[in-house]
């Protein structure tokens, strides 16, 4: 099994220039040299161009945090995928939960988003997850299975795409599900994915919801989490590399 452990960061609405600069600079320079895992950041659209002039030459990555699913054209204040890849981005992320709530995005849409993505060679990550009325109802795997059928394109291969397991419940609130639960939703996701793509023992499987320091180490130790989506955590030099190092 070949897959590199990826921990990336998704700094969502927040960060004006000199903030963000000041954290890739520090994440240039704090970066284990030879780390045993991909590290990505995801500024808002206004940063990945400065974000990506200070990390170049680091072990650190750069992404967006959504595209449009068109190339170009009448989509006044939308940005295309080729924009995105062509400030220095690697990988965007594709359908968060809180752009499938904030701007109803449907699966439908986040797969034209994923495919427009590759299309632009760079690496979706595509997100899925449950709500916590979904979990309580024993819907969870049934929920996270149809969107993973929903959204991950035909264009799509184990080895092009990214798949971040983000139960929405668990973002931003401190909250996690227990370690076996992290387990068994991996392994079925694995299972779905690996049934659409034809294959998924080199596709990489993060998990998203209040990954920490004190909590990447438990997480990241499970056979089927391939690294981390991080939020709150990403904002703050020490605790993003706090949790890059938890994956040595
Ligand atoms: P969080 O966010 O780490 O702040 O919970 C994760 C995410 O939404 O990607």
């Amino acid at each position: 099994m070949t897959r590199r452990v990826l921990i990336a960061g998704n700094w969502k609405m927040n960060m004006l220039r000199a903030d963000g600069e000041a954290l890739a600079t520090a994440l240039a320079s704090g970066v284990a040299p030879g780390s045993a895992a991909d590290l990505l950041v995801c500024p808002p659209a206004t940063l990945i161009a400065s974000v990506a002039a200070k990390l170049s030459g680091s072990a650190v990555s750069v992404g967006g945090q959504d595209c449009h699913m068109n190339e170009s054209g009448a989509h006044t204040g939308d940005i295309a995928a080729a924009m995105i890849k062509d400030l220095g981005a690697g990988y965007v992320i594709v359908g968060h939960s809180e752009r499938r709530a904030d701007h109803a995005e449907s699966d439908e849409t986040v797969k034209s988003k994923a495919s427009a993505a590759l299309a632009a060679a760079l690496i979706p990550i595509i997100c899925v997850g449950e709500t916590e009325g979904e979990r309580d109802a024993g819907k969870a795997e049934s929920v996270v299975g149809s969107q993973l059928c929903g959204s991950i394109p035909e264009s799509a291969t184990e080895d092009t795409i990214v798949i971040a397991y983000e139960p929405v419940w668990a973002i931003g609130t401190g909250r996690t599900p227990t370690v076996d639960d992290i387990a068994a939703m991996h392994s079925h996701m694995r299972q779905v994915a690996g049934s659409v793509l034809g294959g998924s023992d080199n596709l990489r499987l993060l998990y998203g919801g209040s990954v920490k320091p004190g909590n990447a180490m438990e997480i990241l130790a499970l056979r089927d989490v391939d690294g981390a989506l991080v939020g709150g955590a990403s904002l703050k030099a020490e605790d993003f590399l706090g949790i890059a190092a938890a994956a040595e």
